[in-house]
């Protein structure tokens, strides 16, 4: 049974919000599910929980970190359904979003969090900055840190883009998606959201299907969810999965009925048509087929199986509309909710440290 939204408009670990003993519980639930399946001290979380200087990756970020990360973000969460979102806790300070490739969630998600942590956030399009006039991306980061900034959020098309400025501003940066390399914050929410409908994470099969070659977040989400105990598969046809897929540790399908089987979650993702050379299929209709997800193909999964997709989502063509907007089975809406809390606890735990 999946936790109603209402249920988790509290906070019981924070006395500046209120709620009835009912909402108390089921939040405490939650909490507790965190604390038994996943071994997080709940005592001990914000007092020893140290976050990495930089957020490049999720290939290395530790079990417990991640959950004390996303237990703080369950505390955002909350907070985030009071008609007064904003606190002062990153008051005065300033993040810079830097983005060279377009977005949607990711951007708004995080000038969102910044704001609600009371920080001033300024966005910079690469359309509109000095890249156009032929500024080197090293330039641009080392121009921006000279301005006293406290966090710089990236996200750019090229594949170790974040990891290279990081070695050059003074201070921390987020990675927000470089090329298909990674895409750390998304895999966090991904994680969140699983924990929210299904209430832990070890042993759940976890099925990626799509466009495993060029995503960002395929691969964030395989490093992640395997450090947080989940069996992982990958579906995909051939020609888009990565040259020696084994090494990622996850089980290959090849097939939606095999790779689906018995699922409890299943993510879908977008063909990256900006980075795929040539076409990867015959038709749309021939890739849907196959590949798209359709009520008749989630059937092979659990009956409860949570349908995600980080967005954006091309209808028809890996998923069909009436699985992307079944309030039963499709968290993509709870993730794009989720994001906003994630990163306001990325933002905290990374500036604060
Ligand atoms: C991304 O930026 O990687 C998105 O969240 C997923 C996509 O573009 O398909």
């Amino acid at each position: 049974m999946r936790p109603s939204k209402k249920t988790l408009k509290v906070d019981v670990l924070d006395s500046r919000l209120r709620g009835n003993d009912n909402q108390k519980h089921s939040l405490l639930a939650f909490y507790l599910r965190l604390h038994k399946n996943l071994g997080i001290n709940l005592a001990l979380m914000a007092t020893h929980f140290t976050f990495p200087s930089h957020l490049l990756s999720t290939d290395g970020l530790s079990r417990g970190d991640t959950l004390e990360l996303l237990a703080l973000a369950s505390d955002y969460y909350t907070r985030n359904q009071a008609t007064d979102k904003k606190h002062s806790i990153l008051k005065g300070r300033t993040l810079i979003n830097l983005f060279f490739e377009n977005s949607t969630r990711t951007r708004t998600s995080f000038e969102l969090a910044g704001k609600r942590l009371g920080m001033d956030v300024i966005n910079i399009a690469a359309a509109n900055s000095s890249a156009k006039k032929g500024e080197s991306l090293i330039d641009t980061a080392k121009t921006l840190s000279a301005m006293q900034l406290d966090a710089l959020v990236i996200r750019h098309a090229s594949s170790g883009a974040a990891r290279l400025i990081a070695g050059y501003v003074a201070c921390p940066v987020i990675n927000a998606g470089d090329g298909s390399h990674q895409h750390p914050t998304q895999a966090l929410l991904d994680a969140f959201t699983i924990l929210h409908h299904k209430g832990n994470i070890e042993g759940l099969t976890v099925a990626i299907c799509g466009d495993i070659a060029h995503s960002r977040v395929a691969r964030s989400n395989l490093y992640l969810l395997q450090t947080l105990g989940a069996k992982v598969r990958l579906i995909a046809p051939p020609q888009l999965l990565p040259n020696t897929p084994e090494q990622f540790g996850a089980e290959i399908h090849y097939s939606m009925k095999t790779g689906l089987k018995d699922a409890d979650v299943v993510m879908m993702l977008r063909v990256q048509t900006e980075r795929v050379q040539g076409p990867i299929m015959a038709s749309v209709r021939e890739y849907f087929h196959l590949y798209g997800l359709d009520k008749t193909k989630l059937a092979f999964a659990r009956p409860d199986a949570l349908v995600l997709h980080p967005g954006p989502m091309n209808r028809g063509v890996e998923i069909a509309s009436d699985v992307a907007d079944d309030v039963e089975r499709s968290g993509v809406l709870d993730q794009v909710e989720a994001g906003v809390a994630v990163r306001q606890a990325i933002l905290e735990s990374i500036v604060r440290s």
